[in-house]
């Protein structure tokens, strides 16, 4: 039985991938870092990360295929104890790297968790190569690492340049993780994954995942957007990126080393997006001026002065830092993953009416249920 580490099952992401795991690798164990006080608290934030994907007799049977490892990435050796490290070293077969910071804001839980909590969990990795051999260490970035673009299509060996500056923390010392795992696992099998904006799922309205969902449903009920309606927007639906890590994770010999999992060339524009959102609720959609750029930029700033915890100082925020990123009109060519996977993302628009609708219905919030207790 095949035994496979992965930080960050409790995510978003972390579901997608840990559920199909389990159902494409029937003999697969899973090694999950999960943060928790105690078993039970790790079980319930498992279970919340895992009911998009599963009802409760599911995740009890799947349960008896995990094995918790309470720790953190911030903790000396992950916050595992010496005899779990040697184990783990040992005898597991592969590393899926998923767990980050995503606070695009603060350099402190970026550096922390990026960077020396990646650093750890390649160190791990080291030692699995060096003790039992490891068969692939996976590693979820972000597109962003591109840094600073403006109208690109960028081919995933053209993406990280040192000299780019980034737009902000997050992306910094995502494209300086890459850098370390390929510094120090040379002599491994190492994937880097490059998902663009996730949003969503192609097959069903709900989501446990909100920020980008509530920038684009206040984009589509502006009433002038302030830039230029022909501005892409990459945006990828969580069920490929789920489908594509899994896919290029499990393979012998994948074709290459790095994977953006984005909408490419296939991106639509502003335009198509926020008319796809507004229509959905009979609304015309918002105008577009250029022109009112500095005015906009400047709203935004003030706002973000209102005292925290308001609703609109919270928008402002999020607008805020994912501003550059959706007026750069800079898209990830994905030919890779889609020669890989043979097929491309379901197109953003052909599911953003029915999300809108969940998203509403339910004032944006993912009805959570409870674990029966037996
Ligand atoms: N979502 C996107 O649009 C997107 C786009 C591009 C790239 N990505 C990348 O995809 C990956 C997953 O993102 P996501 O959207 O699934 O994020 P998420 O829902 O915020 O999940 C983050 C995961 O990381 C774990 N984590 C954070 N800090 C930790 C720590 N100190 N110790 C242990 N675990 C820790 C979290 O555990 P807790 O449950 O304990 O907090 C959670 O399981 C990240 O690497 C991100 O950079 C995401």
């Amino acid at each position: 039985m095949s035994r496979i580490f992965v930080t960050g099952s409790t995510g978003y992401l972390g579901g997608y991938v840990c559920t199909r795991l389990l159902e494409q690798q029937p003999d697969a164990r899973l090694a999950l870092l999960v943060r928790g006080r105690d078993r039970d608290h790790a079980i319930d934030k498992l279970w919340r990360g895992w009911q998009l994907h599963m009802d409760a007799a599911a995740f009890k049977e799947a349960l008896s295929r995990v094995e918790l490892h309470l720790g953190d990435l911030h903790a000396k050796n992950l916050g595992l104890s010496d005899a779990a490290w040697s184990d783990l070293a040992g005898d597991t077969d592969s590393v899926l790297h998923i767990a980050a910071s995503l606070n695009r804001k603060s350099e402190r839980a970026c550096l922390n968790t990026n960077l020396r909590g990646a650093l750890s969990v390649i160190r791990l990795g080291r030692a699995m190569a060096d003790g039992g051999g490891l068969r692939r260490f996976s590693f979820v970035s972000t597109a962003a690492v591109a840094g600073e673009r403006w109208r690109e299509v960028v081919p995933e060996d053209q993406s990280i340049r040192w000299d780019h500056r980034q737009y902000d923390p997050y992306a910094r010392t995502k494209a300086f993780g890459e850098h370390m795992l390929r510094e120090l696992l040379p002599d491994v099998s190492t994937i880097v994954f490059r998902p663009s904006t996730v949003l969503g799922d192609a097959r069903f309205p709900d989501t446990t995942q909100w920020d980008m969902v509530r920038a684009y449903v206040f984009f589509a009920e502006l009433p002038v957007l302030p830039w230029g309606p022909d501005i892409r927007q990459d945006i990828v639906n969580a069920d490929y990126v789920g489908d594509a890590i899994t896919h290029v994770h499990l393979a012998d010999a994948p074709r290459w080393d790095t994977y953006h999992l984005s909408a490419g060339t296939g991106s639509r524009s502003t335009r198509e997006i926020v008319h796809a959102l507004a229509s959905a609720t009979g609304k015309p959609g918002p105008r577009f001026s250029r022109r009112l750029k500095g005015p906009f930029d400047g709203t935004v700033r003030a706002l973000e002065m209102l005292g925290p915890g308001a609703t609109t100082q919270r928008m402002a925020a999020l607008l805020r830092v994912f501003l550059p990123y959706v007026t750069n009109d800079t898209v990830f060519d994905n030919g890779r993953i889609v020669a890989e996977l043979g097929r491309a993302p379901t197109p953003f628009v052909d599911y953003a009416p029915s999300l809108l609708h969940y998203a509403k219905e339910n004032d944006f919030r993912y009805p959570y249920r409870e674990l029966p207790a037996d």
